[in-house]
């Protein structure tokens, strides 16, 4: 975990003032896939690009996209649009995205799969995103934060392991339980690459990064330790090597209790926690000494209502202001009403101003 106290100048960037441990403005807000299919105007662009992957790699597209939902609503920061399997991708993996299937691509099972794996100049084959970035940085406004992101190696590793989503992840955890080499030489290869492009988002523009560990939940305490933490340990560190400034947000999905032990074992300066964590836990345990980003039920935001208000409510009386980013506990689904994100603004910016 950085020193807290670091406190510096406001930025008046109150996604920025938060992870630096300054008081923000206001309660910082984004939302996990704020960019997507709820909105129609993404529905528009996707068919309008063809596919996803295009979409991603079209600069000017892309930057659009990653724009849109700051045009409806009053967010504190912007997430790059592209994609944790753009890496793999770039590392020689196929990779296509299937209508309603999600992502497939060629399966990486053993020391041949990851030697064919081009790790020389991959990263640069990744320029459309830096474009991107740079074509978002030049026309936010100057309270919002810029986000960029990488999938943590395990859950990239998951995909690539299995070819895809898969119910279980039992190839990825088969291979972690057995502790093979060519396993282990791919979760090494990951934290290289991923330092590398996360660094080349920093240049570009973005102002924070996220790392993504959706499968998190797949491996029992010791195995979480060395193939979750200790890689995104080794990320943040090296993103810090790059650039001291940039502060680094964890979400490692569906580990309770071992929140703490992610914030006490990788050098990250936000936790994001899912909506099964007790709020109350989160605001003695990981609030005390550290930044907690959530926890909304993507599934509230689409029942909206009571149901949301009384939600966010919660939230926002039990997460201390200094030391929140407000969130939802997993992406947005694409069945969301953008109306009941306008309201999910509102309620945020009425408990601000009943604080004041
Ligand atoms: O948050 C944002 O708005 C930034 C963009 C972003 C996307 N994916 C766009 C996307 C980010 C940060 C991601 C991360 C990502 N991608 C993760 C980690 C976070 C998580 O959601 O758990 C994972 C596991 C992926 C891999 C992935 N990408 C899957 C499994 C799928 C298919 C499922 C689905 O939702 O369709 C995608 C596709 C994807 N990535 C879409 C978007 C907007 C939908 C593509 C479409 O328009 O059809």
């Amino acid at each position: 975990m950085s020193d807290f106290f670091d406190h510096g100048q406001s930025s008046g960037k109150a996604l920025l003032d938060v992870l630096n441990g300054n008081t923000p403005w206001r309660r910082p807000i984004w939302l996990m896939r704020q960019a997507g299919r709820y909105l129609p105007e993404y529905r528009e662009l996707r068919a309008a690009a063809g596919s996803f992957l295009d979409l991603c790699y079209s600069p000017d597209m892309a930057s659009e996209v990653t724009l849109q939902p700051l045009r409806r609503f009053d967010l504190d920061a912007a997430i790059l649009f592209a994609d944790i399997l753009l890496l793999p991708q770039a590392l020689g993996c196929d990779l296509t995205f299937k209508e309603n299937e999600g992502p497939k691509l060629s399966p990486v099972r053993c020391m041949d799969d990851v030697s064919r794996l081009c790790v020389e100049g991959a990263v640069g084959k990744l320029q459309p995103i830096y474009d991107t970035v740079a074509k978002v940085s030049a026309q936010l406004p100057g309270h919002v934060g810029f986000i960029g992101f990488c999938g943590a190696p395990w859950t990239v590793a998951t995909y690539m392991i299995e070819g895809g989503t898969s119910s279980d992840r039992m190839n990825a955890r088969l291979a972690a339980y057995a502790g093979d080499v060519w396993f282990d030489d791919l979760i090494e290869l990951l934290v290289q690459t991923s330092i590398d492009y996360l660094c080349a988002q920093i240049d570009a523009g973005v102002e924070a990064v996220q790392i993504f560990d959706t499968w998190a939940i797949d491996l029992p305490d010791h195995l979480r330790s060395k193939y979750c933490f200790e890689p995104i340990d080794r990320i943040a560190r090296g993103v810090k090597r790059h650039s001291q400034k940039v502060p680094v947000i964890g979400f490692a999905r569906g580990i309770g209790a071992a929140h703490l032990q992610l914030v006490q074992q990788c050098r990250i300066d936000a936790v994001g926690i899912e909506w099964s964590v007790p709020l109350a836990w989160a605001a003695n345990e990981l609030q005390a000494e550290n930044v907690v980003q959530g926890n909304l039920d993507p599934l509230c935001l689409v029942a909206g209502g009571d149901a949301l208000e009384h939600a966010v409510r919660q939230i926002t009386e039990t997460l201390r202001y200094e030391r929140h980013i407000m969130n939802l506990g997993h992406g947005i689904r694409p069945d969301t009403p953008p109306d009941n994100v306008a309201r999910l603004v509102n309620i945020v910016r009425q408990a601000d101003g009943a604080r004041l």
